[in-house]
């Protein structure tokens, strides 16, 4: 069946696309032409006209799953909160009531900096109800991060909480909010969720609190139709400069594709509970807690805090509790739960589960078998599944009961997916061998810009090989066919699964008022994947001193936020550049790695420079 279907979705994909959204989403107006591909643009479902929040609510009404639980909610306290379908689409029409009487119109932006809560969620269904366009922005970032994303997109709204729980300790989002609004002209409104109840400032005229503004709107609201390619969210993630690029998604083709998914590679059945650990600020929230599963009428398991509070078997707490039937989760937080022990999994009865699933970054074979063997008592399937920010919906992953499972490799593509392994010159290197990873074909959850920087779009993606999309990431197919995503292969780096671009860090080390020169390269790391190092050269006079490293860590979670505060911060004299000035990253890599130089080193500038570095170690 795999098989036929695939090659359908290759060889005919307009049929077997129009296909699919005939028959998976609810459509006002029905579309006239498929797919209209005018590299690098597509266009998916032209002239059709749909309402994402009433695919993901209304529709679901009327087919008996109205008192279906939609949402169970766990707090990191332990507080425990249901919302069947019928009681989120109320939720969701008072928050599009709300916005539109704060004067919010289709095409507006709001952004969102939120807890992991109901009300995340419900503020994303909100705006997509009146094609308000979100741009969720991570918890962990700091108020430099929310101001740098709030101006890229121009929001008008702000949609926070007082606080979010983790590890017993509140995360302060609203005083973020107020510190980053000093220099967010476009922002007229905060709303603002109480969670946690401590006290927070109020800005007369600008905050309104959820539960007198929200609480008190209507719960029905008829939603408009809008066109296929209405933009959804922005989603901002990091790149290879020093500013993060505004990913944008449009409706009917993200949500298609991602329905899609939750059919055949999460096998959906009616009775599934979805516990997707991922946070709603990252790509992996959006699709699988928020727009596939309720797409699809499905039951989501939502959870606020850490995985180890109060003690290292949350997870496996949570699903014994809530009998969770497919855990979608990162390679990180397998190997962190796989040192803490077996004995904290074997606590709890987890033969609920039947599908595990792994996202985000490489899983090495090891950590692939204990998730097997531990998690899934050898009976669950895992599906590894490779995709991106910017492709929206799942891209290679094995189907269960379809393709044989072979520990750390992503295995095959989804359907109407073509990946190519090329060389240089764009040849398809052998299988076995190692190459860049290319998509050789558009596909309807694909990103269709970068918002504001249409070029930055092309010349990024587009322009490696013409006619390709290029991924940034390493790969090889095996002789099976199999593919293996060894991991990124630009300037970006894979931080316990969360994307970081090396000159982002660069950039806030340097806003260091001590700093001259900063270079950042990633090490292997056994939990992260990959940890941060940077090395710094001080400016004159300034002595390197192990509480200036400190100094310049905690500068850099300032700047961006926790999840980039370096592992190791490392003084250096000078940095190892060619002659025309280019920092030699890979000699700093290697330094970084083993603390020896080994290959050729005659274009550098400075010897000594090398020299000293490797003493340092
Ligand atoms: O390097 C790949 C890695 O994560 C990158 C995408 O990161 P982001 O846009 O933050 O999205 C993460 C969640 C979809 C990719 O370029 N990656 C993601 N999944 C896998 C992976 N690497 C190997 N195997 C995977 N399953």
């Amino acid at each position: 069946m795999y098989k036929r279907l695939y090659a359908e979705s290759v060889n005919t994909p307009e049929r077997f696309w129009g296909r699919q959204a005939r028959e998976l989403l609810f459509w006002r107006r029905p579309f006239k032409k498929v797919l209209n591909w005018k590299l690098p643009h597509a266009k998916w479902f032209e002239k059709g006209q749909l309402n994402v929040s009433e695919n993901c609510l209304d529709r679901h009404l009327t087919s008996g799953r109205a008192n279906k639980a939609a949402m169970i909610f766990e707090g990191e306290a332990g507080d425990v909160r249901t919302l069947t379908y019928r009681q989120l689409h109320q939720e969701v029409c008072r928050m599009a009531n709300a916005l539109t009487a704060l004067g919010l119109v289709r095409g507006d932006r709001a952004a969102i900096y939120m807890p992991m809560v109901p009300e995340a969620a419900i503020a994303m269904l909100g705006c997509a109800r009146i094609g308000v366009i979100h741009t969720v922005i991570f918890g962990g970032f700091s108020s430099e991060a929310i101001k740098d994303r709030v101006n890229d997109c121009q929001a008008r709204v702000i949609i926070t909480a007082d606080g979010g729980w983790r590890r017993g300790r509140i995360v302060e989002l609203k005083e973020n909010v107020d510190r980053a609004l000093a220099g967010t002209p476009t922002v007229e409104r905060v709303i603002v969720l109480k969670r946690t109840g401590h006290e927070v400032p109020m800005v007369e005229g600008r905050d309104r609190w959820w539960h007198d503004l929200v609480a008190s709107q209507p719960s029905s609201h008829k939603a408009k139709a809008f066109g296929s390619e209405n933009p959804l969210f922005i989603l901002y993630t990091s790149g290879s400069t020093g500013k993060p690029k505004g990913v944008l998604h449009t409706s009917a083709g993200y949500l298609l594709q991602n329905h899609l998914a939750m059919k055949y590679v999460f096998d959906l059945k009616d009775d599934d509970i979805l516990f997707c650990t991922a946070d709603v600020g990252w790509v992996t929230g959006h699709s699988y807690i928020v727009y596939g599963p309720l797409s699809a009428g499905a039951t989501i398991l939502m959870y606020e805090g850490a995985p180890n509070h109060p003690e290292p078997d949350r997870f496996w707490a949570l699903i014994d509790r809530h009998h969770a039937t497919i855990l979608y989760t990162a390679p990180t937080a397998i190997r962190a739960f796989m040192r803490w022990g077996d004995a904290y999994v074997k606590r709890h009865r987890l033969d609920s589960l039947r599908l595990l699933g792994s996202v985000g970054e490489p899983i090495n074979p090891e950590a692939w078998m204990w998730y097997y063997t531990v998690v899934g008592k050898k009976r669950c399937p895992i599906i590894d599944t490779w995709w991106q920010t910017e492709t929206g919906a799942i891209m290679v992953t094995p189907l269960p009961g379809v393709t044989p499972l072979k520990p750390g490799s992503c295995a095959m593509p989804f359907f109407g997916v073509v990946p190519k392994v090329l060389d240089e010159q764009g040849n398809d290197v052998p299988r076995g061998s190692g190459g860049r990873l290319f998509l050789a074909k558009p596909w309807p959850a694909m990103l269709r810009t970068l918002w504001g920087d249409d070029d930055r779009f092309r010349r990024q993606y587009w322009s490696e090989l013409p006619g390709y999309y290029f991924a940034g990431d390493g790969a090889r197919f095996d002789k099976d066919g199999y593919l293996w995503v060894v991991g990124r292969i630009d300037d970006v780096l894979n931080v316990s699964g969360h994307r970081i671009g090396t000159a982002e860090v660069e950039s806030a080390i340097v806003s260091h008022p001590f700093v001259a020169e900063a270079a950042v390269v990633g090490r292997p790391d056994e939990i992260k994947g990959q940890a941060l190092v940077c090395f710094v050269t001080l400016k004159n006079g300034i002595e390197a001193t192990a509480e200036l490293k400190e100094v310049i860590r905690a500068h850099v979670a300032k700047e961006i936020g926790s999840l980039a505060r370096p592992d190791d911060v490392r003084f250096a004299a000078g940095l190892p550049k060619t002659r025309s000035g280019k920092i030699m990253r890979r000699i700093l890599k290697e330094i970084a790695v083993g603390g020896v130089v080994k290959g050729d080193t005659t274009t550098l500038e400075d010897f000594a420079v090398v020299a000293t570095l490797q003493a340092e170690e």
